[in-house]
């Protein structure tokens, strides 16, 4: 059996490292990563495959009778790769071009939550200056302003003084650069309450959620700092009760599926929402992801127990109602490693120490994984290569524990065993999910 998983971070290296494990399960199989990172090229059941463009990935799978492909993150779903896999008789779990708008426009996104009565903030949708500056003076601050389409993480401001938000404005509508991430922008009432995540899989009608989880987002200690694509995360996360997750399941997740099933659309892959507990209970969802989250799938799948290939196949031929995932009763944490200058101009180049003794120092391979982000393969080192940073987010060190104090102990224990100059580590990931259990 030959699998494809499409991406390059961590996200990537955890679902292809799953894929493997579980074929164990039944035939070994290959499953190639393109283009995949040094930790993925280091694996010994994954293989790099150095292509990105859709036409040459379809070509391959073709070749090589891939039975099915995953695709990690927004980029590629933003440009058809599930369209085109399908139009050429591939399968592939990811959503259409048209159902990743979820994620892909805000606006989008925004109005098919008014019309299928999914809880969201107030807001409006400009693409002039002027009238975004007169709504930013009529309501006031705190305000959030949204880049609408694809910004990495950067399109998303909360003004707390109206300078601020009329800076967002000019910068987002007002500057050149600024209307590659989409001339269009959403001003949006502020929220204020705890943030979650909620991931589930869809095969376009059915769901199933996975373990909760919850990421960081702010790079430093205490949720300070600028945000960032997530710092580290835990899984499950305790501010997810099981009455929470039923009303998350209702007013959430199942009328964003049946609203796309309705609308023409059928939502098939993972769905992502980036969700607002109220202080009086209430959600409000912030934002939709088509994909898994990074570093949040990284927990998630340490402790899948259930084959994920099965899962997988059950999402691709609509039988998601006639499985359930089992997971490991421990807590995962992860630690994201970032570069030097993360996130604006991260650094890139420096060589990565301690990542080749791991094993050897901890054997327990079972209960932690180290998983590559940017990294890339570089010629000096002694056996004449050596791992050099190579993107913002560097590796994320992820732990099991039976409880959220071991599981940060130790994947900090790990975390510690790697160098690599200006490494920029929170110290302090999953004292929220600590505090709560106090
Ligand atoms: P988004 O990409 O829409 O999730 O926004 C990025 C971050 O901005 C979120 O993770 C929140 O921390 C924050 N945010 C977004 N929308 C709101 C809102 N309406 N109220 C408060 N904070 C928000
Ligand atoms: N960790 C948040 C995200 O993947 O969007």
């Amino acid at each position: 059996m030959k699998l494809l998983v499409i991406g390059s971070g961590a996200r990537e290296h955890a679902l292809a490292w799953k894929l493997a494990e579980s074929s164990h399960k039944r035939f070994p199989a290959t499953v190639f990563v393109a283009p995949g990172n040094a930790g993925t090229e280091l694996e010994k059941d994954l293989k790099n495959l150095p292509i990105t463009a859709i036409p040459d990935l379809i070509e391959f799978a073709r070749k090589e009778s891939i039975a099915f492909t995953v695709v990690g993150p927004e980029a590629p779903l933003a440009e058809g790769i599930v369209d085109a896999f399908r139009s050429a008789g591939l399968k592939i779990f990811g959503p259409t071009q048209k159902a990743a708008q979820l994620e892909t426009s805000k606006d989008f996104a925004k109005a098919f939550m008014g019309r299928h009565g999914i809880p969201t903030a107030d807001y409006a949708t400009f693409n002039s200056a002027a009238k975004a500056h007169r709504y930013v003076d009529k309501k006031g601050v705190p305000i959030v302003i949204k880049a609408d389409g694809l910004a990495a993480g950067k399109g998303v401001v909360v003004a707390v003084t109206l300078e601020e938000a009329h800076a967002a404005v000019d910068r987002m509508l007002g500057e050149k650069r600024a209307r590659k991430a989409g001339p269009k922008i959403v001003i949006e009432e502020f929220v204020e309450g705890e943030e979650i995540s909620f991931i589930v899989m869809s095969d376009g009608r059915h769901t199933l959620p996975l373990a909760t989880s919850q990421d960081h987002k702010r790079l430093e200690e205490g949720d300070q700092g600028p945000n960032t694509g997530g710092m580290g995360a835990y899984s499950p996360a305790p501010s997810i009760t099981p009455t929470l997750h039923g009303k998350i399941m209702r007013e959430v997740i199942q009328p964003a599926i049946n609203g796309m099933e309705k609308e023409g659309e059928r939502y098939i892959g993972f769905l992502y929402a980036g969700l607002m507990i109220t202080p009086g209970g209430g959600i409000k969802v912030l934002e939709f992801n088509c994909r898994m989250g990074d570093p949040e799938a990284e927990v998630i799948l340490l402790r899948l127990k259930s084959n994920f290939i099965t899962l997988i196949e059950h999402a691709l031929t609509g039988n998601l109602d006639k499985i359930e995932a089992e997971w490991d009763r421990r807590t995962a944490l992860a630690v994201v490693l970032a570069a030097s200058g993360y996130p604006d101009s991260p650094r890139k180049g420096d060589a990565i120490q301690g990542l080749a003794t791991l094993p050897a120092m901890l054997p327990e391979e079972k209960d932690y994984h180290v998983f590559h982000a940017g990294t890339a393969t570089a010629g000096g080192g002694e056996n004449g290569e050596e791992i050099v940073t190579a993107g913002g987010r560097v590796l994320c060190v992820a732990a099991l524990g039976d409880n959220v104090r071991m599981a940060q102990r130790r994947a900090y224990q790990i975390a510690g065993q790697i160098h690599f100059e200006g490494c920029q580590m929170r110290p302090d990931i999953g004292y929220r999910a600590i505090n709560h259990r106090k």
